[in-house]
């Protein structure tokens, strides 16, 4: 069975926001409501040091709040300057109220 991390309730974050959700021994991860959809992927931008969960979220993309760079959250492919560099996403799934992701292998 695969182990799985559990990154917060469904509910703490309103449609078209982000959350920065901090684990012991991860990096921080960012979880995104969009739509109906729920993303996962690392918060720190490829970038720079910004929090992408302070980003701007529509259409499965994010853009960084420092340079605008933005990202496919479906593949984490960079979209736009400056961001050149992918970011890592990780398939959510959403059970009784709460998201998940597989535990990720560490790097
Ligand atoms: S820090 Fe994200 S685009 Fe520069």
């Amino acid at each position: 069975m695969t182990a799985e991390l559990r990154l917060c309730e469904t509910d703490f974050i309103e449609e078209g926001e982000a959350l920065r959700v901090e684990l012991e021994g991860h990096a921080p991860f960012a979880v995104y409501h969009d739509g109906e959809t729920f993303y996962v992927s690392d918060d720190l931008c490829s970038h720079g040091a910004a929090s992408l969960a302070d980003g701007m979220l529509s259409d499965g993309r994010i853009e960084c709040p420092w340079h605008s760079g933005s990202f496919c959250l479906k593949t984490g492919a960079a979209l736009t300057f400056p961001a050149t560099e992918p970011i890592r996403v990780y398939p959510a799934t959403v059970r009784d109220g709460w998201v998940f992701i597989e535990k990720p292998e560490a790097g």
